[in-house]
Protein backbone atom coordinates (compact mmCIF):
# COMPACT_ATOMS: atom_id res chain seq x y z
CA UNK A 1 0.00 0.00 0.00
CA UNK A 2 2.86 2.41 -0.81
CA UNK A 3 1.48 5.39 -2.42
CA UNK A 4 3.35 6.24 -5.18
CA UNK A 5 4.52 9.50 -6.50
CA UNK A 6 4.04 10.53 -10.04
CA UNK A 7 6.35 13.88 -10.94
CA UNK A 8 8.76 15.41 -13.03
CA UNK A 9 11.76 16.42 -11.72
CA UNK A 10 13.75 18.89 -13.07
CA UNK A 11 17.51 18.13 -12.33
CA UNK A 12 19.84 21.58 -12.80
CA UNK A 13 23.13 19.94 -13.74
CA UNK A 14 26.40 21.87 -15.04
CA UNK A 15 25.76 20.25 -18.22
CA UNK A 16 21.85 20.69 -18.88
CA UNK A 17 18.65 20.10 -17.27
CA UNK A 18 17.33 16.32 -17.83
CA UNK A 19 13.85 16.63 -17.45
CA UNK A 20 11.24 13.71 -17.68
CA UNK A 21 8.49 11.59 -15.81
CA UNK A 22 11.00 8.59 -15.70
CA UNK A 23 14.51 8.11 -15.62
CA UNK A 24 15.21 4.67 -16.53
CA UNK A 25 17.10 5.37 -19.45
CA UNK A 26 17.85 8.72 -21.19
CA UNK A 27 15.34 7.98 -24.34
CA UNK A 28 12.53 6.77 -21.60
CA UNK A 29 13.24 10.07 -19.58
CA UNK A 30 9.83 12.15 -21.27
CA UNK A 31 7.58 8.82 -21.24
CA UNK A 32 3.97 9.46 -19.15
CA UNK A 33 3.45 6.85 -16.91
CA UNK A 34 0.73 4.44 -17.45
CA UNK A 35 -2.19 5.55 -16.94
CA UNK A 36 -2.20 8.83 -17.33
CA UNK A 37 -2.66 11.08 -20.54
CA UNK A 38 -1.52 14.75 -21.33
CA UNK A 39 -3.84 17.36 -22.16
CA UNK A 40 -3.66 21.12 -23.31
CA UNK A 41 -0.86 23.21 -22.89
CA UNK A 42 -1.30 25.79 -20.13
CA UNK A 43 -1.79 29.54 -20.77
CA UNK A 44 1.21 31.93 -20.08
CA UNK A 45 -1.11 33.56 -17.36
CA UNK A 46 -2.18 30.77 -15.44
CA UNK A 47 -0.15 30.55 -11.89
CA UNK A 48 2.62 27.87 -11.38
CA UNK A 49 5.12 27.50 -7.84
CA UNK A 50 8.51 26.73 -8.23
CA UNK A 51 10.59 25.59 -5.50
CA UNK A 52 14.45 26.00 -6.11
CA UNK A 53 16.98 23.24 -4.12
CA UNK A 54 19.48 26.02 -2.95
CA UNK A 55 23.06 24.68 -2.65
CA UNK A 56 23.66 24.33 1.20
CA UNK A 57 27.52 24.74 2.57
CA UNK A 58 29.10 22.55 5.29
CA UNK A 59 27.51 19.15 4.06
CA UNK A 60 30.20 17.29 4.94
CA UNK A 61 30.17 18.83 7.95
CA UNK A 62 27.03 17.74 9.13
CA UNK A 63 27.41 14.36 7.64
CA UNK A 64 30.30 13.98 10.07
CA UNK A 65 28.00 16.07 12.97
CA UNK A 66 24.96 13.51 12.66
CA UNK A 67 27.87 10.45 12.72
CA UNK A 68 28.63 11.67 16.43
CA UNK A 69 25.31 12.51 17.65
CA UNK A 70 23.55 9.40 16.68
CA UNK A 71 26.33 7.02 18.03
CA UNK A 72 26.03 5.92 21.63
CA UNK A 73 29.49 5.53 21.83
CA UNK A 74 30.59 9.22 21.05
CA UNK A 75 31.09 11.71 23.61
CA UNK A 76 28.57 14.28 21.58
CA UNK A 77 25.99 11.50 21.73
CA UNK A 78 22.20 12.96 21.77
CA UNK A 79 23.72 16.52 21.54
CA UNK A 80 21.37 17.64 18.93
CA UNK A 81 21.16 21.29 17.46
CA UNK A 82 18.20 23.50 17.16
CA UNK A 83 16.52 24.42 14.17
CA UNK A 84 18.73 27.88 14.45
CA UNK A 85 22.28 26.21 14.58
CA UNK A 86 21.51 24.12 11.89
CA UNK A 87 20.88 26.77 9.89
CA UNK A 88 23.72 29.03 10.60
CA UNK A 89 25.54 25.62 9.47
CA UNK A 90 23.68 24.77 6.16
CA UNK A 91 22.48 27.82 5.01
CA UNK A 92 23.15 28.69 1.70
CA UNK A 93 26.40 31.24 0.80
CA UNK A 94 25.86 34.57 0.30
CA UNK A 95 27.22 34.49 -3.35
CA UNK A 96 24.34 31.54 -3.86
CA UNK A 97 21.58 33.54 -2.60
CA UNK A 98 22.65 36.62 -4.72
CA UNK A 99 22.91 35.15 -7.56
CA UNK A 100 19.56 33.19 -7.48
CA UNK A 101 17.64 36.11 -6.01
CA UNK A 102 19.45 38.68 -8.77
CA UNK A 103 18.77 35.95 -11.71
CA UNK A 104 14.67 35.82 -10.63
CA UNK A 105 14.23 39.71 -9.61
CA UNK A 106 15.40 40.04 -13.37
CA UNK A 107 12.60 38.00 -14.34
CA UNK A 108 9.97 40.02 -12.72
CA UNK A 109 9.28 37.26 -9.80
CA UNK A 110 9.12 38.72 -6.39
CA UNK A 111 6.60 36.14 -4.69
CA UNK A 112 9.30 33.98 -3.36
CA UNK A 113 9.03 32.11 0.18
CA UNK A 114 11.72 31.08 1.80
CA UNK A 115 12.32 28.63 5.08
CA UNK A 116 14.08 29.18 7.89
CA UNK A 117 17.11 26.98 6.88
CA UNK A 118 17.61 29.21 3.48
CA UNK A 119 18.30 26.37 2.02
CA UNK A 120 14.63 26.49 -0.45
CA UNK A 121 12.83 29.10 -2.01
CA UNK A 122 9.34 28.93 -3.41
CA UNK A 123 8.13 31.31 -5.93
CA UNK A 124 4.75 31.99 -7.53
CA UNK A 125 4.89 33.37 -10.95
CA UNK A 126 2.81 33.07 -14.45
CA UNK A 127 3.33 30.14 -16.84
CA UNK A 128 4.89 32.60 -19.30
CA UNK A 129 7.58 33.51 -16.59
CA UNK A 130 8.49 29.90 -15.79
CA UNK A 131 9.01 28.77 -19.46
CA UNK A 132 11.56 31.87 -20.03
CA UNK A 133 13.29 31.11 -16.68
CA UNK A 134 13.73 27.46 -17.61
CA UNK A 135 14.41 27.22 -21.32
CA UNK A 136 12.68 24.20 -23.07
CA UNK A 137 9.82 23.87 -20.72
CA UNK A 138 6.54 23.36 -22.19
CA UNK A 139 4.08 23.34 -19.31
CA UNK A 140 0.83 20.59 -20.03
CA UNK A 141 -1.56 19.34 -17.50
CA UNK A 142 -2.21 15.58 -17.36
CA UNK A 143 -4.89 13.61 -16.40
CA UNK A 144 -5.79 10.67 -14.76
CA UNK A 145 -8.85 9.91 -14.00
CA UNK A 146 -9.72 12.42 -10.96
CA UNK A 147 -6.31 13.74 -10.55
CA UNK A 148 -4.45 16.45 -12.85
CA UNK A 149 -0.95 17.24 -12.32
CA UNK A 150 0.73 19.74 -14.29
CA UNK A 151 4.12 18.94 -15.88
CA UNK A 152 6.80 20.13 -18.59
CA UNK A 153 6.37 17.84 -22.03
CA UNK A 154 9.85 18.82 -22.66
CA UNK A 155 13.09 19.13 -21.26
CA UNK A 156 14.37 22.47 -19.93
CA UNK A 157 17.21 23.57 -18.56
CA UNK A 158 19.67 27.06 -16.80
CA UNK A 159 22.34 28.67 -17.39
CA UNK A 160 25.76 26.95 -16.22
CA UNK A 161 26.09 29.63 -13.88
CA UNK A 162 23.16 29.41 -12.22
CA UNK A 163 23.02 25.55 -12.23
CA UNK A 164 26.11 26.17 -9.96
CA UNK A 165 23.62 27.24 -6.64
CA UNK A 166 20.84 25.19 -7.28
CA UNK A 167 20.39 21.40 -6.41
CA UNK A 168 16.89 20.86 -8.35
CA UNK A 169 14.10 22.66 -9.00
CA UNK A 170 10.37 21.41 -8.88
CA UNK A 171 7.37 22.77 -10.34
CA UNK A 172 3.92 23.00 -8.54
CA UNK A 173 1.02 24.41 -9.97
CA UNK A 174 -2.19 25.72 -8.71
CA UNK A 175 -1.34 29.45 -6.89
CA UNK A 176 -2.58 27.58 -3.50
CA UNK A 177 -0.03 26.61 -0.92
CA UNK A 178 -1.20 24.64 2.01
CA UNK A 179 -1.01 27.35 4.93
CA UNK A 180 0.71 25.30 8.08
CA UNK A 181 -1.10 25.95 11.18
CA UNK A 182 1.34 27.22 13.69
CA UNK A 183 2.46 24.67 16.29
CA UNK A 184 0.12 25.07 18.87
CA UNK A 185 0.52 22.33 21.36
CA UNK A 186 4.05 22.55 22.45
CA UNK A 187 4.46 24.36 25.43
CA UNK A 188 8.07 24.25 25.61
CA UNK A 189 8.13 25.97 22.57
CA UNK A 190 11.11 28.07 23.06
CA UNK A 191 14.17 26.74 23.86
CA UNK A 192 12.73 23.58 23.39
CA UNK A 193 15.67 21.64 22.60
CA UNK A 194 17.69 24.67 22.26
CA UNK A 195 22.10 24.18 22.50
CA UNK A 196 24.62 26.02 21.01
CA UNK A 197 27.24 24.07 18.86
CA UNK A 198 29.06 21.97 20.73
CA UNK A 199 27.33 22.83 24.54
CA UNK A 200 24.60 20.75 25.66
CA UNK A 201 22.18 21.38 27.93
CA UNK A 202 20.07 18.37 29.15
CA UNK A 203 17.52 20.02 31.07
CA UNK A 204 16.19 22.52 28.26
CA UNK A 205 14.46 19.14 27.24
CA UNK A 206 11.12 19.93 29.14
CA UNK A 207 11.28 16.38 30.40
CA UNK A 208 7.71 16.56 31.53
CA UNK A 209 6.24 16.96 27.92
CA UNK A 210 6.14 13.91 25.85
CA UNK A 211 7.41 13.54 22.89
CA UNK A 212 4.95 13.62 19.74
CA UNK A 213 4.57 11.27 17.20
CA UNK A 214 3.12 11.73 13.84
CA UNK A 215 2.07 9.98 11.01
CA UNK A 216 1.64 11.79 7.14
CA UNK A 217 -0.60 11.52 4.47
CA UNK A 218 -0.15 12.12 1.23
CA UNK A 219 -2.20 11.98 -1.84
CA UNK A 220 -5.18 13.49 -0.66
CA UNK A 221 -5.79 10.49 1.42
CA UNK A 222 -7.81 12.16 5.21
CA UNK A 223 -8.54 10.63 8.20
CA UNK A 224 -11.46 10.82 10.37
CA UNK A 225 -11.19 11.98 13.90
CA UNK A 226 -14.88 9.66 14.40
CA UNK A 227 -13.18 6.60 12.78
CA UNK A 228 -10.58 7.34 15.37
CA UNK A 229 -12.68 6.94 18.25
CA UNK A 230 -14.97 4.36 16.93
CA UNK A 231 -11.80 2.20 16.55
CA UNK A 232 -10.67 3.14 20.08
CA UNK A 233 -14.02 2.48 21.66
CA UNK A 234 -13.73 -0.83 19.65
CA UNK A 235 -10.21 -2.07 20.34
CA UNK A 236 -8.54 0.60 22.59
CA UNK A 237 -9.33 -2.37 25.67
CA UNK A 238 -8.31 -1.24 29.13
CA UNK A 239 -5.11 0.34 28.40
CA UNK A 240 -4.50 4.41 28.72
CA UNK A 241 -4.89 5.81 25.19
CA UNK A 242 -5.87 9.15 23.57
CA UNK A 243 -9.02 8.76 21.04
CA UNK A 244 -8.02 12.41 19.14
CA UNK A 245 -4.86 13.95 17.27
CA UNK A 246 -3.76 16.83 18.72
CA UNK A 247 -2.51 18.76 16.10
CA UNK A 248 -3.18 18.85 12.28
CA UNK A 249 -0.67 20.67 10.40
CA UNK A 250 -1.92 21.65 6.98
CA UNK A 251 -6.11 21.47 5.81
CA UNK A 252 -7.86 17.98 6.12
CA UNK A 253 -10.09 18.10 3.05
CA UNK A 254 -13.92 16.87 3.85
CA UNK A 255 -14.80 14.18 2.01
CA UNK A 256 -14.77 10.07 2.78
CA UNK A 257 -11.63 8.63 5.22
CA UNK A 258 -9.24 6.94 3.03
CA UNK A 259 -7.82 3.49 4.19
CA UNK A 260 -4.11 4.18 4.34
CA UNK A 261 -4.64 8.13 6.70
CA UNK A 262 -7.11 5.31 8.99
CA UNK A 263 -4.68 2.70 9.66
CA UNK A 264 -1.83 4.99 9.68
CA UNK A 265 -3.38 6.90 12.49
CA UNK A 266 -5.38 4.31 14.15
CA UNK A 267 -1.88 2.43 14.61
CA UNK A 268 0.51 5.02 15.90
CA UNK A 269 -2.02 6.09 18.42
CA UNK A 270 -2.85 2.51 19.81
CA UNK A 271 0.97 1.68 20.01
CA UNK A 272 2.39 4.72 20.84
CA UNK A 273 -0.41 4.64 23.87
CA UNK A 274 -1.25 7.94 25.42
CA UNK A 275 1.60 9.94 22.97
CA UNK A 276 0.58 13.14 21.70
CA UNK A 277 -0.14 12.67 17.69
CA UNK A 278 0.34 15.00 15.12
CA UNK A 279 -1.14 14.72 11.88
CA UNK A 280 0.39 16.52 8.48
CA UNK A 281 -1.47 16.25 5.85
CA UNK A 282 -1.66 17.82 2.17
CA UNK A 283 -4.70 17.93 0.57
CA UNK A 284 -6.76 21.04 -1.20
CA UNK A 285 -3.90 21.09 -3.38
CA UNK A 286 -5.11 20.96 -6.66
CA UNK A 287 -2.92 19.76 -8.80
CA UNK A 288 -0.61 19.53 -6.09
CA UNK A 289 2.93 17.93 -6.96
CA UNK A 290 4.99 16.69 -4.24
CA UNK A 291 3.30 16.56 -0.64
CA UNK A 292 6.39 15.08 0.00
CA UNK A 293 8.72 17.52 -0.72
CA UNK A 294 6.03 20.19 1.12
CA UNK A 295 7.27 18.03 3.77
CA UNK A 296 10.59 18.62 3.57
CA UNK A 297 10.09 22.43 3.60
CA UNK A 298 7.82 22.29 6.56
CA UNK A 299 10.60 20.74 8.58
CA UNK A 300 12.90 23.17 7.63
CA UNK A 301 10.83 25.73 8.90
CA UNK A 302 9.08 24.87 11.93
CA UNK A 303 11.19 24.57 15.04
CA UNK A 304 8.71 22.79 17.14
CA UNK A 305 8.45 19.20 15.58
CA UNK A 306 6.95 15.62 16.84
CA UNK A 307 10.18 13.60 17.55
CA UNK A 308 9.25 10.59 15.16
CA UNK A 309 7.85 10.61 12.32
CA UNK A 310 6.57 8.09 10.20
CA UNK A 311 5.69 7.80 6.45
CA UNK A 312 4.36 5.00 4.30
CA UNK A 313 5.10 6.39 1.25
CA UNK A 314 8.06 5.42 -1.42
CA UNK A 315 9.14 5.65 -4.93
CA UNK A 316 11.19 3.57 -7.59
CA UNK A 317 14.75 4.47 -6.91
CA UNK A 318 15.14 4.21 -10.74
CA UNK A 319 12.58 7.12 -11.41
CA UNK A 320 14.44 9.56 -9.38
CA UNK A 321 17.43 11.64 -10.46
CA UNK A 322 20.25 11.25 -8.65
CA UNK A 323 20.84 15.18 -7.92
CA UNK A 324 17.26 14.73 -6.13
CA UNK A 325 17.93 11.67 -4.09
CA UNK A 326 21.22 13.02 -2.76
CA UNK A 327 19.31 16.48 -1.35
CA UNK A 328 16.92 14.31 -0.15
CA UNK A 329 19.54 11.87 2.04
CA UNK A 330 20.35 15.98 3.20
CA UNK A 331 17.33 17.00 4.44
CA UNK A 332 17.42 13.86 6.28
CA UNK A 333 20.84 14.19 7.64
CA UNK A 334 19.39 17.96 8.51
CA UNK A 335 16.33 15.84 10.84
CA UNK A 336 19.01 13.58 12.63
CA UNK A 337 20.84 16.51 13.69
CA UNK A 338 17.70 18.21 14.98
CA UNK A 339 17.45 14.89 17.08
CA UNK A 340 14.61 13.92 15.03
CA UNK A 341 14.10 10.21 14.14
CA UNK A 342 12.68 9.16 10.72
CA UNK A 343 10.86 5.88 9.89
CA UNK A 344 9.62 4.58 6.09
CA UNK A 345 7.84 2.02 5.09
CA UNK A 346 10.21 -0.21 3.12
CA UNK A 347 7.44 -1.20 0.48
CA UNK A 348 5.07 -3.96 -0.32
CA UNK A 349 7.04 -5.46 -3.42
CA UNK A 350 9.20 -7.70 -2.28
CA UNK A 351 12.67 -6.91 -3.91
CA UNK A 352 10.51 -5.19 -7.05
CA UNK A 353 11.28 -5.84 -10.64
CA UNK A 354 12.29 -3.37 -13.08
CA UNK A 355 13.28 -4.27 -16.72
CA UNK A 356 16.57 -3.60 -17.69
CA UNK A 357 16.33 -4.32 -21.19
CA UNK A 358 13.97 -6.94 -22.85
CA UNK A 359 14.27 -10.37 -21.33
CA UNK A 360 16.94 -8.69 -18.14
CA UNK A 361 15.52 -7.83 -15.23
CA UNK A 362 16.42 -6.76 -12.17
CA UNK A 363 15.54 -6.10 -8.30
CA UNK A 364 14.01 -2.66 -7.72
CA UNK A 365 15.12 -0.48 -4.55
CA UNK A 366 12.89 1.83 -3.55
CA UNK A 367 13.59 5.87 -2.18
CA UNK A 368 13.19 7.21 0.48
CA UNK A 369 13.38 3.08 2.28
CA UNK A 370 17.26 2.93 0.73
CA UNK A 371 18.78 6.32 2.36
CA UNK A 372 21.49 5.39 4.45
CA UNK A 373 19.63 8.33 7.28
CA UNK A 374 15.88 6.88 7.69
CA UNK A 375 15.53 4.07 9.61
CA UNK A 376 13.58 1.44 7.74
CA UNK A 377 10.74 -0.78 8.51
CA UNK A 378 9.65 -4.20 6.60
CA UNK A 379 6.76 -6.59 7.27
CA UNK A 380 6.10 -9.78 8.53
CA UNK A 381 3.10 -12.07 9.43
CA UNK A 382 2.05 -14.56 11.88
CA UNK A 383 2.65 -17.72 10.67
CA UNK A 384 -0.51 -18.99 10.97
CA UNK A 385 -2.69 -16.23 10.28
CA UNK A 386 -5.84 -17.04 12.17
CA UNK A 387 -3.59 -16.89 15.63
CA UNK A 388 -1.29 -14.74 17.53
CA UNK A 389 1.93 -17.53 16.67
CA UNK A 390 5.35 -16.71 16.35
CA UNK A 391 6.30 -14.28 13.16
CA UNK A 392 7.45 -15.33 9.89
CA UNK A 393 8.81 -12.90 6.68
CA UNK A 394 5.53 -11.44 5.04
CA UNK A 395 6.32 -12.14 1.19
CA UNK A 396 5.85 -8.74 0.53
CA UNK A 397 8.15 -7.00 2.79
CA UNK A 398 9.79 -4.65 0.57
CA UNK A 399 14.12 -4.88 1.15
CA UNK A 400 17.25 -5.17 -0.99
CA UNK A 401 20.43 -2.75 -1.80
CA UNK A 402 20.46 1.11 -2.97
CA UNK A 403 22.09 1.70 -6.38
CA UNK A 404 22.25 5.17 -5.18
CA UNK A 405 23.54 5.22 -1.56
CA UNK A 406 26.99 2.75 -0.56
CA UNK A 407 26.73 1.07 2.57
CA UNK A 408 27.14 2.55 5.28
CA UNK A 409 29.84 2.28 8.39
CA UNK A 410 27.04 1.15 11.05
CA UNK A 411 25.63 -1.85 8.92
CA UNK A 412 28.96 -3.29 6.92
CA UNK A 413 29.14 -5.83 9.71
CA UNK A 414 25.87 -6.36 9.48
CA UNK A 415 25.51 -7.13 5.89
CA UNK A 416 28.55 -8.61 5.37
CA UNK A 417 27.55 -11.34 7.92
CA UNK A 418 24.71 -12.01 5.84
CA UNK A 419 26.55 -12.27 2.88
CA UNK A 420 28.52 -14.84 3.77
CA UNK A 421 25.77 -16.60 5.91
CA UNK A 422 25.58 -19.39 3.35
CA UNK A 423 22.21 -19.15 2.90
CA UNK A 424 21.54 -19.71 -1.07
CA UNK A 425 21.32 -15.93 -2.34
CA UNK A 426 19.54 -14.68 -5.58
CA UNK A 427 22.18 -14.48 -8.39
CA UNK A 428 24.59 -11.02 -7.97
CA UNK A 429 23.13 -9.40 -11.55
CA UNK A 430 20.10 -8.73 -9.52
CA UNK A 431 21.00 -6.14 -7.15
CA UNK A 432 24.10 -4.20 -5.86
CA UNK A 433 25.90 -5.96 -2.69
CA UNK A 434 28.35 -2.59 -2.10
CA UNK A 435 24.30 -0.61 -1.69
CA UNK A 436 22.72 0.65 1.64
CA UNK A 437 20.81 -2.47 2.20
CA UNK A 438 17.61 -2.11 3.92
CA UNK A 439 15.00 -2.40 5.90
CA UNK A 440 16.48 -2.35 9.60
CA UNK A 441 13.75 -3.35 11.16
CA UNK A 442 10.19 -5.30 10.75
CA UNK A 443 6.96 -5.23 12.58
CA UNK A 444 3.79 -6.89 11.78
CA UNK A 445 2.03 -6.18 8.36
CA UNK A 446 -0.03 -8.73 8.09
CA UNK A 447 -4.31 -8.74 8.88
CA UNK A 448 -5.04 -5.42 10.53
CA UNK A 449 -8.19 -4.12 11.81
CA UNK A 450 -9.17 -0.85 10.38
CA UNK A 451 -12.15 1.20 11.32
CA UNK A 452 -13.04 3.01 8.35
CA UNK A 453 -16.09 5.16 7.37
CA UNK A 454 -17.26 3.47 10.62
CA UNK A 455 -17.07 0.33 9.47
CA UNK A 456 -13.98 -1.63 11.17
CA UNK A 457 -12.82 -3.54 8.03
CA UNK A 458 -10.03 -6.57 8.16
CA UNK A 459 -7.39 -7.56 6.09
CA UNK A 460 -5.67 -4.92 5.87
CA UNK A 461 -1.63 -5.55 5.10
CA UNK A 462 1.04 -3.75 3.92
CA UNK A 463 4.22 -1.78 5.50
CA UNK A 464 2.41 0.67 5.93
CA UNK A 465 1.03 -0.72 8.75
CA UNK A 466 4.40 -1.74 10.30
CA UNK A 467 5.51 1.50 9.91
CA UNK A 468 3.38 3.18 12.35
CA UNK A 469 3.38 0.59 14.99
CA UNK A 470 7.54 0.59 15.06
CA UNK A 471 6.95 4.36 15.37
CA UNK A 472 4.69 4.48 18.09
CA UNK A 473 6.75 2.04 19.84
CA UNK A 474 9.97 4.36 19.56
CA UNK A 475 7.84 7.23 20.52
CA UNK A 476 7.26 5.28 24.34
CA UNK A 477 11.14 4.72 24.20
CA UNK A 478 11.84 8.65 23.87
CA UNK A 479 8.84 9.03 26.32
CA UNK A 480 10.67 7.14 28.76
CA UNK A 481 14.43 8.78 27.99
CA UNK A 482 12.58 12.73 27.92
CA UNK A 483 11.27 11.27 31.51
CA UNK A 484 14.69 11.03 32.59
CA UNK A 485 16.55 13.79 31.49
CA UNK A 486 17.77 12.02 27.89
CA UNK A 487 18.01 13.39 24.71
CA UNK A 488 15.57 11.67 22.18
CA UNK A 489 16.67 8.70 20.20
CA UNK A 490 17.19 11.02 16.96
CA UNK A 491 18.62 8.75 14.27
CA UNK A 492 18.27 5.12 15.25
CA UNK A 493 20.29 3.14 13.07
CA UNK A 494 23.68 3.64 14.51
CA UNK A 495 22.27 2.48 18.04
CA UNK A 496 20.33 -0.05 16.36
CA UNK A 497 22.88 -2.12 14.87
CA UNK A 498 25.20 -1.30 17.74
CA UNK A 499 22.58 -3.03 19.96
CA UNK A 500 21.88 -6.26 17.98
CA UNK A 501 25.96 -6.85 17.52
CA UNK A 502 26.43 -6.82 21.37
CA UNK A 503 23.72 -9.75 20.89
CA UNK A 504 20.75 -8.27 22.93
CA UNK A 505 17.26 -9.30 22.85
CA UNK A 506 15.62 -6.65 21.98
CA UNK A 507 13.85 -7.82 18.78
CA UNK A 508 12.57 -11.27 18.45
CA UNK A 509 14.73 -12.95 15.29
CA UNK A 510 12.65 -14.00 12.21
CA UNK A 511 14.06 -16.61 10.55
CA UNK A 512 11.44 -18.23 8.26
CA UNK A 513 10.13 -17.24 4.95
CA UNK A 514 11.15 -15.28 1.97
CA UNK A 515 9.84 -12.05 0.04
CA UNK A 516 9.11 -11.78 -3.88
CA UNK A 517 11.43 -10.81 -6.76
CA UNK A 518 11.41 -11.31 -10.27
CA UNK A 519 14.00 -12.81 -12.73
CA UNK A 520 14.91 -13.28 -16.07
CA UNK A 521 12.54 -16.04 -17.06
CA UNK A 522 10.50 -16.00 -13.50
CA UNK A 523 7.89 -13.01 -12.52
CA UNK A 524 7.16 -14.07 -9.30
CA UNK A 525 10.16 -15.86 -7.14
CA UNK A 526 11.59 -16.11 -4.51
CA UNK A 527 14.42 -12.90 -3.71
CA UNK A 528 15.88 -12.81 0.06
CA UNK A 529 14.97 -14.84 2.35
CA UNK A 530 15.13 -14.19 6.27
CA UNK A 531 17.92 -15.75 8.43
CA UNK A 532 19.37 -15.97 11.98
CA UNK A 533 20.81 -12.38 12.11
CA UNK A 534 20.23 -9.08 10.05
CA UNK A 535 18.71 -10.29 6.65
CA UNK A 536 17.35 -7.55 3.73
CA UNK A 537 13.77 -8.83 4.05
CA UNK A 538 12.82 -8.48 7.94
CA UNK A 539 16.51 -6.45 8.74
CA UNK A 540 17.14 -6.94 12.43
CA UNK A 541 13.83 -8.41 13.54
CA UNK A 542 10.61 -7.32 15.40
CA UNK A 543 10.54 -5.10 18.86
CA UNK A 544 10.34 -7.03 22.13
CA UNK A 545 9.35 -3.91 23.82
CA UNK A 546 10.36 -4.30 27.35
CA UNK A 547 14.14 -5.65 26.46
CA UNK A 548 14.37 -2.59 23.69
CA UNK A 549 13.15 -0.01 26.10
CA UNK A 550 15.90 -1.54 28.89
CA UNK A 551 18.37 -1.19 25.96
CA UNK A 552 17.84 1.90 24.28
CA UNK A 553 17.75 3.41 28.24
CA UNK A 554 20.98 2.88 29.83
C1 LIG B 1 8.30 29.63 6.42
O1 LIG B 1 7.81 30.28 7.57
C2 LIG B 1 7.69 31.67 7.42
C3 LIG B 1 7.35 32.27 8.78
O2 LIG B 1 6.40 31.54 9.43
C4 LIG B 1 6.63 31.96 6.36
O3 LIG B 1 6.48 33.35 6.17
C5 LIG B 1 7.07 31.31 5.05
O4 LIG B 1 6.08 31.47 4.09
C6 LIG B 1 7.34 29.83 5.25
N1 LIG B 1 7.94 29.26 4.04
C7 LIG B 1 7.30 28.43 3.21
C8 LIG B 1 8.06 27.92 2.04
O5 LIG B 1 6.15 28.07 3.38
C1 LIG C 1 -1.40 9.78 29.89
O1 LIG C 1 -1.19 11.14 29.54
C2 LIG C 1 -1.75 12.06 30.45
C3 LIG C 1 -1.54 13.45 29.87
O2 LIG C 1 -0.25 13.64 29.39
C4 LIG C 1 -1.10 11.87 31.82
O3 LIG C 1 -1.67 12.75 32.76
C5 LIG C 1 -1.27 10.43 32.29
O4 LIG C 1 -0.57 10.23 33.49
C6 LIG C 1 -0.74 9.49 31.21
N1 LIG C 1 -1.01 8.11 31.61
C7 LIG C 1 -0.08 7.15 31.59
C8 LIG C 1 -0.52 5.78 31.99
O5 LIG C 1 1.09 7.37 31.27
C1 LIG D 1 26.05 0.02 -7.05
O1 LIG D 1 26.00 0.91 -5.93
C2 LIG D 1 27.01 1.91 -5.93
C3 LIG D 1 26.80 2.72 -4.67
O2 LIG D 1 26.88 1.90 -3.58
C4 LIG D 1 26.92 2.76 -7.16
O3 LIG D 1 27.95 3.69 -7.18
C5 LIG D 1 26.94 1.89 -8.40
O4 LIG D 1 26.73 2.68 -9.54
C6 LIG D 1 25.86 0.83 -8.32
N1 LIG D 1 25.91 -0.07 -9.47
C7 LIG D 1 24.89 -0.21 -10.30
C8 LIG D 1 25.09 -1.19 -11.40
O5 LIG D 1 23.85 0.40 -10.19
Amino acid sequence: MTLRRIVLLVVLGVELAVGGWVYLEPEQSLRVPDGWTQTERLSGDESVILTFALKQQNVEKLRELVGRVSDPDSPEYGHFLSLEDLSALVRPSLDTLRTVRTWLGKHGVQQCDGVQTGDFLQCEMPVSTAEVLLPGAKFHRYVNGDSSVVRSATRYSLTPELAEHIDFGELWIGGLKPKPDQPLFLQCREGFYRMSLGSWYPNLFCPTHNPLSLHLQFLEQYFSQGDLSAFMKLFGGSFEHRSEVDHVVGEQGAGRAGLEASLDVEYIMSMGANISTWVFTNPGRHESQEPFLEWMLLLSNMSSLPWVHTISYGDDEDSLSIAYMQRINVEFMKAGARGLTILFASGDDGAGCRQVVKGKNAFRPSFPASSPYVTTVGGTSFKNPFQVTYEVTDYISGGGFSNVFPMPDYQVSAVSQFLKSGQKLPPESYYNRSGRAYPDVAALSDNYWVVINRFPVPWVSGTSASTPVFGGILSLINDQRLKRGRSPLGFLNPALYRLQGNGRLALFDVTEGCHLACFDDLVLGQGFCAGPSWDPVTGWWTPNYPELLKSLLP
